[in-house]
């Protein structure tokens, strides 16, 4: 709110408000701002948009490389080792090895289907078991159906096997405070852990989270989008007010057979992009 002492002294205003800019791109955009309330109050300004660098449209994913199949016992835990029935990783968990399990950079991984991208989720919840014990691991998918399969597998795998609690967090299915806040491991959606996220404040298991997993993201089409962006923009709020950082991984389904980016900070955009524009229907 512009105060009339501040129009008298000719004090300087700043205005942010966002433009869009269509392509093809004009040479310069002539912003004029004219007050409602004071007559005569107004500014004109003139942005060139000649030198202007934009991010790239679509970003380049990272090329698959060919590499030697790193063996289980890269884990360095017999316990974990003991989960996977196969020797090797395969070649996109053999690359995103190193980041996931030894890193705390997010991640957004695009891969095609049966391509272990669960197994990558994983990586990045050994991490959490190993390096910050007494945090908590959300992973959210986006059909109860696919919560109901994770934590059907995981109950097993790593409730059973590892002795770490796993609990399911949906509409259908709210366990007690107490369960919740002793789990390890919260398998939620993603309208769930929005709801249940926003009274962070007084749940202290919501501030204990260290990592966010997102699984299927290209399910959440546009109408699901915005709950997307708000999971992770208040994540990204209770980290700054915590201290705490928390690592966000995001999977998503892709026909071709490359890593599409491990952006650090990948939620900070510079400005709204599809995540996937080679795939019609839906955006993040
Ligand atoms: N390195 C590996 N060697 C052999 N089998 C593997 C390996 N990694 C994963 N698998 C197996 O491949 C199958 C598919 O894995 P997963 O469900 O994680 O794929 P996905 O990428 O999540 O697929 P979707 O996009 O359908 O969710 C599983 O049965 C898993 O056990
Ligand atoms: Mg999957």
């Amino acid at each position: 709110m512009l105060q009339k002492k501040q129009v008298v002294t000719g004090e300087e205003q700043q205005v942010v408000f966002t433009i869009p800019i269509f392509e093809p791109m004009p040479s310069q955009y002539y912003i004029r701002v004219v007050s409602d309330r004071w007559l005569g109050s107004e500014a004109v300004c003139i942005i060139n948009f000649q030198h202007l660098i934009l991010p790239e449209r679509h970003p380049p994913h990272t090329e698959l490389l060919d590499l030697q199949p790193l063996p289980v016992s890269a884990l360095g835990n017999r316990e974990y080792e003991s989960l996977y029935k196969f020797t090797h990783f395969n070649p996109i968990q053999t690359q995103i090895f190193h980041t996931l399990y030894h890193s705390d950079t997010n991640v957004l991984l695009g891969a095609p289907t049966g391509s272990g991208k669960t197994i990558a989720a994983e990586l990045a919840i050994f991490r959490v078991f190993n390096q910050y014990p007494g945090s908590k691991v959300v992973y959210i998918a986006p059909l109860k159906a696919l919560v109901r399969e994770r934590i059907e597998d995981w109950k097993i795998r790593i409730q059973e096997q590892l002795g770490k609690k796993v609990v399911e967090l949906t509409g259908d299915v709210t366990p007690d405070m107490r369960a919740i806040s002793q789990a390890d491991l919260i398998v939620t959606t993603p309208e769930k852990w929005d709801g249940v996220s926003r009274s962070w404040h007084n749940r202290s298991y919501v501030q204990k989270v260290a990592i966010l997993i997102i699984d299927e993201i290209h399910l959440l089409g546009e109408d699901r989008g915005p709950v997307l962006e708000v999971i992770v923009s208040r994540t990204n709020f209770i980290s700054s007010h915590t201290n705490r950082k928390v690592r966000v991984v995001g999977l998503l389904y892709i026909f071709y057979s490359t890593i599409t980016a491990c952006l650090p900070g990948c939620c900070q955009r510079p400005r709204p992009r599809r995540l996937a524009g080679h795939r019609t229907g839906g955006s993040v």
